[in-house]
């Protein structure tokens, strides 16, 4: 599984980025007003940063606006991806992207027929999304699961992000599933290195050298 960072902040995202795990990058309209800067300011320093894709939302609703957009998103990098929101029109976008060699990663996807859809019309990625699943009681993770399945059944090369992701658990449990990747929110990856065993035997090894140097 591929990690991702679900972020518009180039700042954490430059901190997290010297792990040297981070391949890509997910924004959506939200993040993007979190910074307070325009999304074509934010999408060519955060597309500097990564070497693998990162995904730019388009704001129209209308598949021609769409495309318009997206051309336009396309242009400021060669790795950005262009984010479409899983609707009829954003399929007839994704279909005509697909045939002018524009990646694409269909969002906002909460059930597998629209993951099958997003897939049939040309999507490069599809996103799920966990969290918002769970917070109306259903199961998030499971989707994940689900759609890896189908979509390893038929043979369909559009990979899986699971996104919407609210904790380590739910990384944890996306691992198993099989999915291509994961974009993780950064409060999630700075948890995921955390383990106080980790903290208390380097506190112990510390010491004995200590005393070591000592005797
Ligand atoms: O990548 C989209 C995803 O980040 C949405 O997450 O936490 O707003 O449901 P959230």
């Amino acid at each position: 599984m591929k990690i991702f960072m679900d972020t518009a902040d180039v700042a954490e995202l430059a901190a997290y980025v010297d792990w040297g795990v981070v391949w890509g990058v997910t924004t959506n309209p939200s993040l993007i007003a979190k910074t307070g800067r325009p999304q074509e300011e934010v999408i060519p320093k955060i597309a500097a940063l990564v070497s693998g894709p990162v995904s730019a939302e388009v704001i129209a609703t209308d598949a021609a606006g769409m495309v318009e957009e997206a051309k336009k998103l396309s242009a400021i990098a060669p790795n950005v991806v262009i984010k479409i929101p899983c609707t009829a029109e954003g399929l007839r976008a994704t279909k005509v992207l697909a045939y002018l060699g524009i990646p694409t990663n269909v969002t906002l996807i909460f059930s597998l027929s629209q993951a099958m859809l997003a897939a049939r019309a040309g999507a490069t990625y599809v996103s799920p999304f966990i969290g918002r699943l769970d917070d109306i009681g259903e199961d998030g993770v499971k989707l994940v699961a689900d759609i890896v399945a189908a979509f390893k059944l038929y043979q369909i090369e559009t990979q899986v992000i699971a996104a919407s992701i609210r904790s380590v658990k739910h990384v944890e449990e996306v691992m198993l599933t099989g999915c291509h990747i994961a974009t993780i929110p950064t409060k999630v990856l700075a948890q995921m290195i955390k383990h106080e065993l980790t903290d208390k035997g380097l506190a112990a090894f510390i010491a004995d050298y200590e005393k070591s140097k000592k005797a």
